[in-house]
C-alpha cells in the first residue's frame, strides 16, 4: 500500500469537519493557472471583469490580440476597468481616462497631472490555449499549462460551461482519484493500478481504463495539474477523445468550471465524425459532473473513516495539503 496518514482508519480528522484541507484563501490560493474566460468570450479590443480568488479582475485582448489580465480596480479613484475601454492595446478606465498599459503601470492621466508614483494595477501572468484565457496564481508561474497529452494543434475542441459548485476546486477534483464513487456514482467499470497513480510536486498523472455500459471503452491517460484541472486524453470506442475540467475559485467561496472537449480534426475511420464526437463526449464529461453535484452541493469533507479502498484519495489529500499558496494580487484585487 501507498504511503499516507490517511490509509489508516481512525485517523481524526484535522481542524473542523468540512475544513480537512483550509479553505481557499486561507495562506492564499493555490499556485495554479486558472481559467478565467472563454476565448470567444474576448472579442478583440474588448475588456471583461471576472470574479477571481477573493476579488475582481479585468480580462481584456488589445490590438496585438493577445489576452491581458489586471486587477479590476483603477488605482485613481478604484472605478471597475472592467467597464472601461480598450484602446490600441492599453485599457482605459471609464471615469477619468487614466490609461494602463499590459504590465498594469499607468501611463496617461488626460487631465494633465503627473502619475504619482507607484500607479500600478497588479498584472497577472496569461496564456490563452484549448479555448480558454487562463491567469496564473502568483508572480512567475512554475509549473505548465493545463494541456491533455497531445499537441493542440493537432486537435479540434469546443469549451462549455460548467455548473458550478460551492466548493473549492480540490474538492472537484477528489473526484479524479475517487475510483471508488467511479463505479457507484458513474456506474463505471474502473481498471486501475492504484500504485501506478505518480504523483509530482504540481501534478499528477496514471493510466486507466473504463467502460461505460452504454458508451463502450474508454482508455485515459489521466492528469492532474495543480488542485483544479483534470485532462483525460485517449479513446473512446477507438476514437480520440479528450475532456477537460478547469476550475477557478470564486470569492464566494464556489468554484466555478469549464469543460473542454477535443478530438481529431477529421474523425477516424469507421468512428462518428469530429463534430458529434465532440458533442458525444461533452455531453458525457457534463453528465458526470451533474450525477456529481447533489453531493458536492452538500458535502461536508472528513476523514476519520477512510478504508483502504480511498488510499490514493488519501494521497491526492496529502499533496493539496502541500501546494504551495500566495496571493501577491490580494491587495490590488480586492
Ligand atoms: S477612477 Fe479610474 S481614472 Fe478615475
Ligand atoms: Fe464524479
Amino acid at each position: 500500500m501507498a504511503s499516507s496518514e490517511y490509509h489508516e482508519a481512525g485517523t481524526p480528522p484535522e481542524g473542523k469537519r468540512g475544513q480537512v484541507i483550509p479553505p481557499a484563501g486561507d495562506g492564499g490560493y493555490d499556485e495554479c493557472w486558472y481559467p478565467v474566460a472563454r476565448s470567444d468570450e474576448l472579442a478583440s479590443a474588448s475588456v471583461i471583469g471576472r470574479e477571481f480568488l477573493d476579488g475582481r479582475v479585468a480580462v481584456y485582448r488589445g490590438e496585438s490580440g493577445e489576452p491581458a489580465a489586471t486587477s479590476a480596480y483603477c488605482r485613481h479613484l478604484g472605478a471597475d476597468l472592467s467597464v472601461g475601454d480598450v484602446v490600441g492595446d492599453q485599457l482605459r478606465c471609464r471615469f477619468h481616462h487614466w490609461c494602463y498599459d499590459r504590465a498594469g503601470r499607468c501611463i496617461e492621466i488626460p487631465s494633465g497631472d503627473a502619475i504619482p508614483t507607484g500607479t500600478q494595477l497588479f498584472s497577472f501572468p496569461v496564456a490563452e490555449a484549448l479555448g480558454l484565457v487562463w491567469i496564473y496564481n502568483g508572480t512567475r508561474p512554475d509549473t505548465e499549462l493545463p494541456h491533455f497529452a497531445r499537441s493542440a494543434d493537432d486537435l479540434v475542441y469546443r469549451v462549455a460551461d460548467a455548473t458550478p459548485h460551492p466548493v473549492d476546486p480540490w474538492s472537484l477534483l477528489t473526484n479524479s482519484v475517487d475510483f471508488q464513487h467511479l463505479r457507484v456514482v458513474h456506474g463505471l467499470e474502473v481498471d486501475i493500478d492504484y500504485d501506478a497513480v505518480a504523483f509530482g510536486p504540481k501534478g499528477l498523472e496514471y493510466d486507466v481504463r473504463f467502460r461505460d455500459p452504454k458508451l463502450g471503452a474508454f482508455e485515459q491517460h489521466v492528469q492532474v495539474f495543480g488542485t483544479n484541472v483534470i485532462a483525460l486524453s485517449g479513446t473512446l470506442m477507438g476514437v480520440p477523445l479528450m475532456t477537460m475540467f478547469a476550475g477557478v475559485p470564486q470569492p464566494d467561496g464556489s468554484t466555478r468550471g469549464f469543460v473542454v472537449t477535443a478530438t481529431d480534426p477529421q474523425g477516424s475511420t469507421g468512428g462518428p465524425p469530429s463534430a458529434q464526437m465532440l458533442e458525444m463526449g461533452e455531453q458525457f464529461f457534463l453528465g458526470l459532473i451533474e450525477e456529481d453535484t447533489p453531493i458536492m452541493n452538500t458535502i461536508r469533507f472528513r476523514l476519520d473513516k477512510v478504508v483502504p479502498a480511498d488510499r490514493v484519495l488519501g494521497r491526492f489529500l496529502d499533496y493539496v495539503r502541500s501546494f504551495p499558496r500566495s496571493h501577491p494580487s490580494g491587495e490590488f484585487i480586492r
